[in-house]
């Protein structure tokens, strides 16, 4: 078996999961628990007024109950989003979902606001070209604060290059179309990227919206945005999340004006999923050893697009000893489809089920028809 890792509530729960797997691969499953666990470790931190979800990393309608229960907002990026949470919970508190979209056409602005939930502006155009549609309305608005942070290059979301916020010199601009158009900033939002290792990213985000809220007297909330990172190797250090709510504590103690948000999507979600698949084929060509899923990158595309890793077992098999470093791949017909590389697993057969870890989320929202086959089914263990 794969060496246990520190996500590995589904290697304890195997059987249940491969009871599960009877009825259907591929599969997502998330566990409400984790999703709790990790909702509460923000929650109970001291430092955010307010914890948003981002609904995009997963919009399964369990895991966004298990959210709301816990208290969370939520941040949408588009209507089909916002329309998911206010349809789910129709009690909820529309100024606790913010609608943050890029480059969409005037009328997701004109419908969101209509609706009443808070609306982010992250471009200057909207608010110099359509000055009528936010005149007299609250805004926040996303600034680039000039470096963008995480992962991979396709997860950095500012700095020169990134198609995301307003340019910090661009502020004088920015405050004459606020002025003209008559509208008033209650919060400012940057969000630099995911899987942001740096403990000091908060604080350093925080510092830079505060500077700029000198501009805009009216702004209440500094939203901080997402890209928290999340363990994917065995032994990996955990983020040091306490580190970076100290340093941001000194901030809110020097500044109790505003109120801070924070709007994670992977550090909620990831840890709590994982993919059932079943065992296709086998192949040994070339020294190398294949293992083929009913899966593929149409199914999790995140190994495929970003390289990210993905810890795998198979769930058949646990406590064999692990004989073969196997390249796991799908049934995709592209060269990059593949889930892992050099997994080390045991004399692995067809039918076995094999289980994916830490695809909670960007697993199913980023799921496609390619090769016109079907995404996974998904469901909440609760
Ligand atoms: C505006 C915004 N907020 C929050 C997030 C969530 O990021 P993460 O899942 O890395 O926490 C994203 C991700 O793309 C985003 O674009």
């Amino acid at each position: 078996m794969s060496p246990t890792l520190a996500t590995d509530w589904w290697l304890d729960r195997a059987d249940s999961l491969r009871d599960l797997a009877q009825t259907g691969t591929p599969r997502y499953v998330y566990a409400a628990d984790i999703l709790r666990r990790q909702a509460r470790s923000l929650r109970t931190l001291g430092v955010f007024d307010r914890v948003l979800y981002a609904v995009k990393a997963n919009a399964h309608p369990g895991v966004l109950g298990v959210f709301h229960e816990e208290g969370l907002g939520f941040e949408c990026v588009s209507p089909a989003e916002v329309k998911r949470v206010l349809g789910l919970f129709p009690d909820l508190d529309r100024r606790h979902v913010l609608f943050t979209p890029n480059f969409v056409p005037r009328e997701e602005y004109e419908w969101a606001l209509a609706e009443g939930v808070r609306v982010t502006v992250d471009n200057l155009y909207p608010l110099e070209a359509w000055p009528e549609v936010f005149a007299g309305r609250e805004v926040f608005v996303r600034l680039d604060p000039g470096q963008g942070r995480g992962h991979h290059d396709h997860v950095r979301t500012a700095g020169r290059r990134s198609k995301f916020g307003i340019d910090l010199d661009d502020l004088g601009r920015l405050a004459e179309a606020v002025r003209e158009a008559g509208v008033r900033v209650t919060g400012l939002h940057a969000h630099v990227g995911s899987g942001v290792d740096a403990p000091d990213s908060w604080a350093e985000t925080a510092e830079v919206l505060a500077a700029a809220a000198e501009w805009f007297p009216d702004v209440q909330v500094l939203d901080l945005g997402g890209g928290l990172p999340v363990p994917s190797h065995p032994g990996a250090p955990p983020f040091d999340l306490e580190r970076a709510a100290t340093l941001l504590h000194d901030l809110r103690q020097r500044r109790p004006d505003f109120q801070f948000w924070t709007e994670p999507g992977r550090f909620l979600a990831a840890e709590s999923g994982v993919l059932l698949c079943r065992v296709t084929q086998t192949k040994d060509k070339g020294g190398v050893r294949y293992v083929g899923l009913d899966a593929g990158m149409n199914t999790l595309v995140r190994p495929a697009m970003y390289g990210a890793h993905h810890p795998i077992a198979n769930l058949s098999r646990l406590g064999e000893e692990a004989l073969h470093p196997t390249e796991v791949v799908g049934m995709i017909c592209e060269s990059g489809d593949a889930f892992g590389h050099d997994i080390p697993l045991p004399e692995t057969r067809e039918g076995d089920v094999i289980a994916i870890g830490t695809v909670g989320a960007y697993g199913a929202s980023m799921a496609s028809h390619y090769n016109l086959r079907e995404p996974a089914t998904e469901s909440l263990l609760d």
